[in-house]
């Protein structure tokens, strides 16, 4: 089943009027600036890795209503890779039905860089153009950038990127950030696994990276963590689920750029949004969170 425009636009009403109840009081949101141009990127993005995998009529379904509620609430950054399945061509089906392209800010991922990986990322997306291209899993100090580089000054993609989820890289991590000083850096970064604040969230400032921070419910398991629990009375005023606890944590730091939370799920999808809102932990705060999960 292909979904119409008009089919889209149904979907994301839809979506949007199932929302208010999870997001947090209406405002200005959070957008932040990209070191390398000032360009503002909005806050709350999507991740897609293993939740989009099969290019067929139930996953494109789930995958429009979420891509609805992400841009009906302000959002526009989506991070996929070549190797998240299918969810490229998903991604790129659904974009291309609810004319979104132009709405949304694509950040890709490569395993090198080769040229006919890049072609099938362009072509499965149905973009002539990638905003973030990075480089996956980067695990060697000595990998070089200057081919992305070179298809940034060609005007293929309008950032490069980095990423790693992996504490043993990020020595190579290190070095790769400091020597090629890409746009943005990709890190793992949650509520309880804070490993990157110590080497990587400094270089990335230091070299004008902007960051985003892959795993922010370290792949469910915050929410696993406080099942049963509600979010605590001195969090409320900050925090309307347990969704926006976590993100806002992260958001918290002006290091960060995006935060790109994984979700199948609209409903989901329009809670994580609610981070974009409202007040933002401050520092005593953030010690706050750290200490309630650290007693869990
Ligand atoms: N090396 C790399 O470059 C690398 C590695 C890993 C990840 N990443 C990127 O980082 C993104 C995020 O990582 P992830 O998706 O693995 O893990 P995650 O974002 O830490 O957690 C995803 C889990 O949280 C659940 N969830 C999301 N929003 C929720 C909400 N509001 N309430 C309750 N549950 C919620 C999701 O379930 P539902 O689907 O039911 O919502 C899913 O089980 C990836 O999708 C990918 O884009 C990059």
């Amino acid at each position: 089943m292909r979904m119409t425009r008009r089919d889209f636009a149904i979907l994301a009403g839809g979506t949007m009027l199932a929302s208010p109840a999870c997001a947090q009081a209406a405002g200005p949101l959070i957008a932040r600036p990209i070191p390398s141009s000032g360009e503002r990127l909005p806050a709350v993005g999507l991740g897609t890795a293993g939740v989009f995998d099969t290019p067929d009529p139930a996953t494109e379904q789930k995958a429009a209503a979420v891509l609805a509620a992400l841009v009906g609430d302000g959002g526009s950054l989506i991070d996929t890779a070549s190797t998240y399945g299918d969810a490229e061509i998903v991604l790129g089906d659904v974009m291309a039905q609810g004319s979104l392209r132009g709405r949304i800010f694509i950040a890709t991922k490569l395993e090198s860089p080769d040229e006919t990986e890049l072609k099938r990322s362009l072509s499965r997306l149905k973009t002539a153009k990638i905003d973030l291209l990075q480089l996956h899993n980067v695990d060697d100090p000595q990998q070089s950038l200057s081919q992305f580089k070179d298809w940034k000054a060609q005007g293929i993609c309008r950032y490069t990127g980095i990423t790693s989820t992996s504490h043993g890289a990020f020595a190579a991590v290190e070095a790769v950030l400091g020597r090629e000083k890409p746009d943005f850096v990709q890190i793992d970064y949650s509520l309880d696994d804070r490993e990157a604040e110590k080497r990587i969230l400094p270089l990335a400032s230091e070299v004008k990276a902007g960051v985003l921070t892959a795993l922010p419910f370290g792949r469910g398991r915050l929410f696993r963590a406080v099942h049963g629990k509600t979010v605590p009375d001195w969090a409320q005023s900050f925090a309307g689920s347990w969704a926006q606890f976590f993100l806002k944590f992260l958001l918290a730091d002006p290091r960060v750029t995006a935060v790109i939370p994984g979700t199948a799920d609209a409903t989901h999808m329009t809670d994580n949004l609610g981070a974009m809102h409202g007040e933002l932990p401050d520092a005593e705060q953030r010690r706050r969170m750290i200490a309630f999960v650290e007693s869990l």
